[in-house]
């Protein structure tokens, strides 16, 4: 099956004003690159000649500059659902220049069969190479691939050249069926196999072939620092405890770590710690510490939805693809971050908070409510069924002016009831089993930093023997407005 070969210029030009777009990939690798970036170039004409031109874009996760920040700079994006993670697309959400849709990573797949997000004009996917039948062999991430492929009107295809053809094998390909017929997700140990190698898609709806030779771009992580490490042994000796009470079985469990850079580093902590057994990943994200950890033989396998890599990491795994083609698999982002395989194979999960208040409810998006830091992306999606799940953060933001522990969170992307541990470099709060009181109780004395402790001690006096939960609702939120009129939480008066 050949397929005709156009450039992103041609391809671009079939999209029109008011499209819906779907977008191969996830966590910005493995996203197509050539055709949004031509796509932004036709709209600033388009704009030029008093044209209106602005699509609406469904991505899985992440997109690379080429898509969520071309678009958003040249003011062509008007929607946008699944998770980002662009600077400009950030500032164009916050600005209330693009409708986000943040949507707990599990669903948008299903979101967008059941028909709930609209009709898909046009998906745009990246492959590493054809096969002579016409299936795709896709590059680092799933995704929501196979459903956007499935949903759309057409298909363009960018073949990068920049991924080898031999990663085909990496992806496992499955799409669960429609309620009410759908049956469990055959997945019983991290690494089964219960897909296709390659993606099929319907040859009639190709529209052509972009070839390219591009690398992802994504976010250089920092390395860690005294503050992150030490997250990273408070939550390994946290485990290690649990493991030696046997409340994790000694075969230890599959973990999922969230994104950034504390998740980065806290993986990197725990994989350093010879108590805990080498272990497996379910996991929606795979970082670059997993790659570190998987040479060491810390870490056996890791399933997830993408190899979001830095280039050199990723030039490394293929330069070694011997050694890894049997440790990695990218799945489908509905099959990564299934609520029933969390929940079955007993996930430990990691992610990290914004803010979280003295109960254990998280923020992962909202700034003082209001302004979208990423996305939900999944972090509930495993929270909400993990066997354990593991929220950290620094203490404190912004070199102190803000404490990530507050009286009450300013959204709640997690609830407490999902929320088990809370690990801050300040030290462990287990809140398993607890009142309310409790758990406020346990997290000022473990996970405040020591400038917030007596803020944050006198609140809960002052709340204290309100009902079941101790807030006032007048004081709730006074440490998020002191911030936004004096620039520093510390300055919080509960008078
Ligand atoms: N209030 C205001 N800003 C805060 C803050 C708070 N309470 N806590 C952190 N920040 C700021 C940091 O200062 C930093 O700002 P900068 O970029 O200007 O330096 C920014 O938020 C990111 O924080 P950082 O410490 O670098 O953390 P990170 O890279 O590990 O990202 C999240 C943390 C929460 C933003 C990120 O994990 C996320 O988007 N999570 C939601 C999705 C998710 O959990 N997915 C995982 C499922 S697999």
């Amino acid at each position: 099956m050949q397929y005709p070969f156009i450039t992103a210029e041609e391809a671009a030009d079939f999209i029109k004003n008011d499209y819906v777009i779907g977008i191969g990939g996830f966590s910005s690798v493995g996203t197509p690159k050539a055709v949004t970036a031509a796509l932004a170039v036709k709209a600033e004409a388009e704009h030029a000649k008093g044209n209106p031109f602005q699509v609406s874009v469904i991505a899985g996760g992440s997109t690379g500059d080429q898509i969520d920040g071309a678009l958003s700079r040249a003011k062509a994006m008007k929607y946008r659902a699944g998770f980002q993670s662009n600077k400009d697309l950030r500032t164009a959400i916050n600005n209330g220049e693009v409708q986000y849709s943040d949507i707990h990573l599990s669903h948008v797949a299903q979101d967008l069969r059941y028909g709930f997000l609209g009709h898909m004009d046009v998906a745009i996917i990246e492959a590493a190479d054809i096969t002579p039948e016409g299936e795709l062999v896709l590059t680092t991430s799933v995704g929501v691939t196979p459903t956007i492929a499935a949903c759309a009107d057409k298909i363009i295809v960018e073949l990068n050249a920049h991924h080898p053809a031999y990663i085909v094998g990496m992806h496992d390909l499955y799409e669960p069926i429609n309620p009410p017929y759908r049956r469990e997700i055959p997945v019983y140990t991290p690494g089964d196999r219960i897909g296709s190698k390659t993606l099929k898609v319907d040859p009639k709806k190709v529209l052509g072939v972009v070839k390219t030779d591009l690398p992802d771009s994504i976010a250089a992580f920092t390395k860690p620092d005294p503050v992150t490490t030490k997250i990273g042994e408070n939550v390994a000796n946290f485990l290690i405890s649990e493991l030696r009470k046997g409340r994790i079985p000694k075969e230890f469990l599959p973990l999922q770590s969230g994104v950034g850079n504390i998740a980065n580093a806290v993986l990197g902590g725990l994989g350093s710690c010879p108590d805990i057994p080498p272990f497996t990943m379910f996991t929606e994200v795979i970082q670059n510490s997993v790659i570190g950890l998987m040479k060491e033989g810390r870490i056996t396998f890791a399933s997830g939805s993408s190899l979001t890599l830095s280039d050199d990491v990723l030039q490394d795994v293929y330069a070694n693809y011997d050694f890894f083609k049997d440790k990695l698999m990218l799945r489908p982002q509905e099959v990564s971050n299934s609520p029933e395989l969390c929940r079955r194979l007993g996930i430990i999960a990691i992610n990290t908070a914004l803010e979280a208040d003295i109960f254990g409810n998280v923020n992962s998006t909202n700034v003082c409510g209001s302004k979208m830091m990423n996305g939900i992306g999944g972090s509930a999606d495993f929270s909400r069924n993990a066997y354990l799940s593991i929220f950290t953060c620094p203490s404190v933001a912004k070199g102190g002016v803000i404490s990530a522990i507050v009286p009450m969170a300013s959204h709640i992307d997690s609830s407490e009831n999902s929320v088990r541990i809370l690990a801050t470099e300040q030290g462990v709060a287990d809140l398993r089993g607890k009142s309310p009181l409790q758990k406020a109780q346990t997290i000022i004395e473990n996970c405040v930093h020591p400038e917030y402790k007596e803020l944050l001690w006198d609140y809960l006096k002052m709340a204290a023997g309100h009902a079941h939960t101790p807030m006032t609702l007048k004081k709730a939120l006074a440490m998020h407005i002191a911030f936004e009129e004096t620039g520093d939480m510390r300055n919080t008066k509960w008078d």
